[in-house]
């Protein structure tokens, strides 16, 4: 933290009012997370710039408010101005993988057993975290059966400026590449394990990705090869793993969590989806497909269970449609529910050790 003072107002009591602001779903403080950019001091009037690491516009009003009422109260302080921006930092992956440029954070969505709603949960998550200021990309890794492209409304084929790399391209705000933007469907059924992790290393790598805080990933179902491969050979700062209630989903979900855990790839929690059905007519709430085993699951593997989401039609429908509940309808329940997992998930990314590989010369071992 920067401070600066043209008085006799010292830094002590800025640190100590500052260190009283938690800041939600990451649950430190604004001094502890390393959040205080600066504070600048010009006879009572008082200046101050906090980087926040993870993107949470939804509480910006109200850490402002925190910021402004807590350094009032300071003696000697008469004017207070906040000024808030978002500075994610790259987190550090396993060291003999290199990072992509261009991306700070990769996540990837997992889920083990097939058409739980990894790709509506990705899509909606990259949307919320876009939503929270953050700037955000989609890898579709399901090179079997593409489904970011429909679900993100994206139609036609990707620019490659030099005839090597691809230009990533836009939907709703977000990055994404996809194999689908490139072949068509039946194409890639006759590829071998081989081919898929290939076409996904050049997808994630020859893509142009600029400037990215996060890339999600939307992975395949299973927890095959090719989902060892890329736990393996993509540089994943961690993962989240959706499922159902259901036993026989839970059953793969922990598979799934099993395989990042062997690799030493972060699991930072479980999203519930599908988990309860309310009627559209009574409103009464029934658990379809069981209910409690999310957190079951959260608890007997020590991660968090990030949040639920019921099986809505309206999900369903919106992101079919290129239009995912983020999109349609940004104020609602759901989208609500989808900003806290997503901003949880970006607290688990940020609570992760900073890459600090950068900083260090390469050690060249010389024979003599
Ligand atoms: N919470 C929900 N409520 C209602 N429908 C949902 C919900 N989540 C997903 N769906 C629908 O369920 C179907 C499967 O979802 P999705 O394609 O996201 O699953 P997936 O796990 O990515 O599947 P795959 O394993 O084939 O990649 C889609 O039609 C989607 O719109
Ligand atoms: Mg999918």
């Amino acid at each position: 933290m920067k401070f600066s003072s043209d008085n006799a107002l010292g830094r002590e009591p800025f640190v100590a009012a500052l260190s009283g602001i938690v800041v939600p779903d990451l649950d430190q403080d604004l001094v502890s997370a390393g959040f205080v950019s600066s504070v600048d001091c010009k006879a009572g009037d008082v200046t101050i710039d906090i980087a926040l690491g993870i993107p949470c516009r939804s509480h910006h009003d109200a850490l402002r408010k925190q910021i402004i009422t807590a350094v009032r109260a300071i003696p000697g302080v008469q004017n207070v101005s906040v000024s808030l921006h978002l500075s994610v930092t790259p987190r550090a992956v396993a060291p003999t993988l290199k990072p992509v440029p261009g991306i700070k954070n990769i996540v990837a969505v997992a889920s083990g057993k097939g058409g739980v709603g990894k790709s509506t949960t990705t899509v909606n998550l990259a949307l919320a975290l876009a939503a929270e200021g953050a700037k955000v990309g989609v890898l579709d890794a399901d090179i079997y059966g593409p489904s970011i492209p429909t679900m993100l409304g994206i139609v036609g084929r990707p620019e490659s400026l030099d005839g090597n790399t691809i230009e990533p391209m836009m939907g709703h705000g977000l990055m994404a590449s996809s194999i689908g933007f490139l072949i068509d469907k039946d194409e890639a059924m006759v590829w071998r394990g081989p081919m898929v992790t290939q076409a996904l290393d050049q997808l994630l790598r020859q893509t142009n990705w600029r400037d990215l805080d996060y890339l999600l990933l939307d992975m395949p179902p299973g927890t095959g090869d090719i989902h060892l491969t890329v736990a393996q050979k993509v540089p994943v700062t961690g993962a989240v793993i959706v499922t159902t209630p259901q036993e026989i989903a839970l059953m793969d979900a922990r598979k799934g969590l099993k395989m990042f855990e062997k690799v030493s790839v972060p699991v930072f929690g479980i999203v519930e989806n599908m988990s309860t059905y309310v009627c559209p007519q009574c409103g009464h709430e029934s658990h379809l497909f069981g209910s409690g085993g999310g957190q079951l699951m959260s608890s007997d593997y020590n991660v968090p269970l990030l949040g639920s989401l019921p099986l809505n039609i309206s999900i369903r429908e919106q992101a079919d449609a290129g239009q995912p509940t983020l999109i349609a309808d940004p104020e609602g329940a759901i989208s609500n529910s989808y900003r806290q997992i997503a901003r949880r998930v970006a607290a688990a990314v940020c609570r992760l050790k900073k890459d600090v590989s950068h900083k260090f010369p390469e050690v060249v071992v010389q024979k003599i």
